[in-house]
């Protein structure tokens, strides 16, 4: 045949048998602990798929394979898969499309990345990419007050076990406090831990008594929570420095406890008084 009948047999040809991704289901955000996740790589192939169809995933770029599936054999998961699939999920009963897809049993945070898939033959392949993030909301979130001084407040907010990186606030009136201090640190699983302190001083609260807010958020991951905790100034220090205030009501149960640490805590109170004097004194 010549030249010309030959291309047009191709372009025909690459009709019949083009390879095409209709829809790649991946969920963007996956919470830490959902029991499985499916990611589905819908394609359609001709009328007749030509020789060679593979299917193949890759996680985080084309050096990563993780899956690939020449049917009628069996799929292979290869690498950062291995042991975290079902083996026998099947999306469909077509015996080109049965194992299309990926069930990834309980997703880590490891997991999170892009996640390509790649269907071919030997003369056609069309690809696409999505990127799955597996974040953890924590495990314990508290927002505390510590009473060590008059006229002063330690407001700790503390959240673990966080994944990605966290933003910890805390809010006087709606606005993050200028002065806090915020420590992050990050375990050998790539957890986040976040602590942020704040002292209030208590001319910095107008009102007989404030609610700050602590908030917590992923802003990767859209995730964001917050705890309370209600101030009096006035209250004398506790000796036992950390109480959670929530309510009114648990905020005078704690009062009772003070007159019994007062004398206790009275060379703290000698040593801040002293500190306050010298500083107005310079
Ligand atoms: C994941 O995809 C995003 C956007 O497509 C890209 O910016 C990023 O570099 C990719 N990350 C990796 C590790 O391939
Ligand atoms: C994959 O890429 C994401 C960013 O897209 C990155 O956060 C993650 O650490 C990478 N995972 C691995 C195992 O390389
Ligand atoms: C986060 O929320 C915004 C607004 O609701 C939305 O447009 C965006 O797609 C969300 N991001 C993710 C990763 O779901
Ligand atoms: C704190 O969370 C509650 C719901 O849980 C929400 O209604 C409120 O707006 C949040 N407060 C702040 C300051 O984000």
């Amino acid at each position: 045949m010549n030249y010309s009948i030959h291309f047009v047999f191709l372009i025909l040809c690459s009709k019949c048998i083009a390879v095409n991704i209709k829809r790649l289901d991946v969920p963007a955000l996956v919470e830490l602990g959902t029991e499985s996740v499916i990611l589905d790589c819908d394609y359609s192939t001709g009328e007749t798929p030509g020789p060679g169809l593979v299917i193949k995933w890759f996680f985080n770029g084309s050096t990563g394979l993780v899956y690939q599936w020449i049917p009628p054999l069996q799929p292979q998961f290869i690498g950062l898969l291995k042991g975290k699939v079902d083996p026998n999920f099947k999306i469909s009963d077509e015996p080109l499309q049965a194992y299309r897809a990926i069930k990834i049993i309980n997703p880590g945070t490891h997991l999170s990345g892009n996640y390509t898939c790649v269907v071919s033959t030997f003369i056609a392949e069309d690809s696409q990419t999505r990127s799955m993030l597996v974040y953890s909301p924590g495990k314990s979130f508290h927002f505390q007050q510590e009473k060590k001084y008059v006229f002063l407040v330690t407001l700790r907010c503390v959240a673990e076990y966080l994944y990605p990186r966290p933003v910890l606030t805390i809010l006087s009136k709606g606005k993050p406090l200028e002065r806090a201090l915020t420590d992050m640190r990050m375990d050998s699983w790539g957890m986040y831990t976040v602590e942020t302190t704040a002292l209030v001083h208590d001319d910095d609260v107008t009102s007989p008594w404030e609610e700050f807010v602590c908030v917590l958020s992923l802003p990767l991951a859209n995730y964001t929570s917050n705890r309370t905790t209600v101030y009096y100034p006035g209250l004398m220090p506790t000796h036992s420095a950390s109480i959670e205030v929530k309510k009114p009501q648990e905020h005078q149960a704690s009062s009772k406890t003070i007159l019994h640490t007062f004398f206790t805590m009275s060379i703290d109170l000698f040593c801040f008084i002293l500190s306050r004097r010298y500083q107005h004194a310079v």
